[in-house]
């Protein structure tokens, strides 16, 4: 019986270590992408007005952002179902950080990075170099508000 007790323990440690370490790299992660982001956008928005041609850099710099985000679309998605606020918190929608970080946080980050996976192929169609920077910057941007509107700030950092 103690020895089940202790088998038990370290079980539940484990799971608490790697949610830690889960929650932490979504956290960090999240600084990360939200920067690339900006900056993908902010570039695109100037090749877009100046008119400049679509370079190697710039196509660097959107595919880095998005990948960013993908990544942390892996790790939200794995967090959800090990945090003790996302899954397991589904049903408490009278709470309205649970509410946020069960249902509007992970759903509106999902809509955001399909948005900027869009914006990422929908360049790659366009014909012109003016219209490659404003597929990025409309759907890149459209993205980055969405994941900022939806952020458990009280809870980062
Ligand atoms: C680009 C998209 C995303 C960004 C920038 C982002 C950012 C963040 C931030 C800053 C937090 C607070 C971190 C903390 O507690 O210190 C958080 C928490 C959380 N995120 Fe995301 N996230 C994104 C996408 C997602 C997705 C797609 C999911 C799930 C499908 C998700 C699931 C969660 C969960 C469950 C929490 C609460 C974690 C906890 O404290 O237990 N996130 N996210």
């Amino acid at each position: 019986m103690p020895y089940t007790f202790v088998l038990l323990i370290q079980q539940s440690n484990k799971i608490m270590n790697s949610y830690s370490l889960l929650q932490t790299s979504h956290s960090w992660w999240a600084a990360l992408t939200i920067i690339l982001l900006f900056v993908a956008l902010t570039n695109s928005v100037f090749g877009m007005n100046s008119k400049r041609i679509f370079s190697v850099k710039d196509r660097k710099i959107a595919l880095i952002a998005m990948t960013f985000a993908h990544l942390q679309l892996i790790l939200g998605l794995v967090l959800y179902f090990v945090s003790p606020i996302g899954f397991s918190a589904l049903g408490q929608m009278s709470s309205a950080i649970l509410r946020l970080t069960s249902l509007e946080h992970p759903l509106v980050g999902i809509v955001a990075i399909i948005l900027i996976t869009i914006g990422w192929s929908k360049h790659k169609k366009a014909d012109n170099d003016t219209r490659k920077f404003k597929q990025i910057s409309i759907f890149y941007g459209a993205g980055l508000l969405l994941i900022l509107s939806r952020i458990p700030w009280s809870l980062w950092f």
